[in-house]
């Protein structure tokens, strides 16, 4: 596996058929899980680890992110990418750009309504991302199912010549959702994290034996979610997975998402409901603690 800092290194070292994962590293087994199916369907598998700064609101956050570039290397390697792009960011962004991504509609609700720009910053690097490396195929997770509603919209709507796959949640042991941030919960705050995902499940175990009312639904997540000083619930909602618009009536499939603060750490996760199956997806979970624990 070859770091490069450059697109134009990208392109010169692609060959065949171009499977992309965008992180913004500190990678995990959700990471993990792109990398392999990538590794699988495609001659050529670039991962890109950019910590992007346009999709970040308080500076505080974009400080706090984790950052581990040894551990990443090792992980993407492990993976099976041909290629770690790291670009800086006066390479991404040699002045701050002109001409940003928009997506209308999709990116209002939920996670664009708190954190305003953030979709914006999102939809414009990844499209920077498919202009500059040219992938046939683009792999995302559902753990960020109004974002990959977002650079799907996207895709669609300027015609980009790339095959957006959305993937399954991979969660802890325990259920919590993996993500970078995981390792900034207090150990005491813990159990509340553990809950959010439980609470969306008790919604799924709802769906599958039949409830179809929305504000039942968001109900028995909001009451099992519970209550804590320390926990502060941003929304509860139901959105249709094509386009994410906040839905009263159970139709297509949907998913029942939630945003909240445990302590000073913002956690997102969702459950996709499917009327057709009739079935919960609540994605996957791992037997033992994940690498983000430093474990291998
Ligand atoms: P990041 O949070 O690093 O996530 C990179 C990709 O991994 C995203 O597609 C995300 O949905 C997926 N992912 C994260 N946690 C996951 C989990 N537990 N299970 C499955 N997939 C998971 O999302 C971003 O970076 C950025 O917004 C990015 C798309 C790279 C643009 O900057």
């Amino acid at each position: 596996m070859k770091i490069v800092h450059t697109f134009g290194d990208v392109r010169s070292m692609s060959d065949g058929r171009v499977g992309l994962v965008p992180t913004m590293g500190f990678l995990h087994e959700g990471h993990l899980s792109l990398i392999e199916t990538a590794r699988d369907a495609n001659d050529f598998v670039v991962v890109s680890l950019f910590v992007n700064p346009l999709q970040f609101g308080e500076p505080s956050d974009l400080a706090s992110y984790p950052r581990d570039i040894d551990r990443d290397t090792a992980l993407a390697r492990s993976g099976g990418a041909d290629v770690l792009f790291i670009p800086d960011v006066e390479t991404m962004y040699p002045i701050q750009p002109r001409t940003t991504v928009e997506v209308r509609g999709v990116s209002a609700g939920m996670e664009g309504a708190y954190r305003p720009g953030h979709f914006a910053g999102v939809a414009t690097v990844v499209a920077k991302l498919f202009a500059g490396i040219q992938p046939e195929t683009a792999y995302f997770g559902r753990k960020d199912a109004q974002q990959l509603a977002v650079v799907r919209t996207m895709a669609t709507d300027l015609s980009l010549p790339v095959d957006v796959q959305g993937l399954p949640i991979v969660r802890e042991s325990d259920g919590l959702a993996l993500a970078s941030r995981n390792v900034r919960i207090e150990k005491h705050q813990r159990p509340l994290a553990v809950n959010l995902s439980r609470a969306l499940f008790a919604a799924g175990d709802a769906f599958e034996a039949g409830e179809r009312s929305v504000d039942a639904l968001r109900e028995i997540s909001r009451t099992r979610v519970g209550v804590d000083p320390a926990l502060d619930v941003e929304y509860i909602e139901v959105a249709n997975a094509s386009d994410a618009s906040i839905v009263d009536r159970i139709e297509d499939t949907v998913f029942i998402a939630l945003a909240a603060w445990v302590g000073d750490v913002r956690l997102i996760d969702n459950v996709l409901l499917d009327p057709g199956t009739e079935k919960a997806d609540r994605g996957v979970r791992l037997d033992r603690p994940s690498i983000l624990y430093g474990g291998s």
